[in-house]
């Protein structure tokens, strides 16, 4: 599923191309560690509007954490996604800057 629906862009192993695509080796382990992080994660247009059920996203976004966060994050549960994706945000790159700004260094 995940290299079905995200590899194209963020790769087999999570590296992406960055600075288009972020290192998710990189970024998914800061952003996992708080809850706005939680939510931008699934929030992210290539995440929500992925064409997968809440039940296959939640079970993409546990793989992903498991494998490019090393499985030291507590693991989405279905009705998590489905509010979070539920929840849209107007401006995606402006919460993306504020998180990092607050919680990364440049990936
Ligand atoms: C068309 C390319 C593309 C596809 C396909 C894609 N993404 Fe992304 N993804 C991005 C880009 C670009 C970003 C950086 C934020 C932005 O510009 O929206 C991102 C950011 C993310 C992030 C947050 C990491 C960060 O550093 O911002 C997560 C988590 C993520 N994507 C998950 C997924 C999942 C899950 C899928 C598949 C269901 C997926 N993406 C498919 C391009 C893509």
């Amino acid at each position: 599923m995940y290299l079905l629906h995200c590899g194209g862009c963020h790769i087999e192993n999570g590296s992406g191309m960055p600075p288009a695509i972020p290192d998710l080796r990189i970024t998914m382990p800061k952003l996992a560690s708080h809850d706005e992080g939680r939510a931008y994660m699934v929030q992210v247009p290539g995440a929500s509007q992925a064409p997968v059920t809440d039940a296959q996203l939640t079970e993409i976004m546990n793989w992903m954490l498991r494998t490019f966060a090393e499985g030291t994050f507590r693991p989405y549960t279905e009705s998590e996604v489905t509010q979070h994706r539920a929840n849209k945000v107007l401006d995606i790159l402006a919460l993306r800057r504020q998180l990092i700004a607050e919680n990364l260094e440049a990936p």
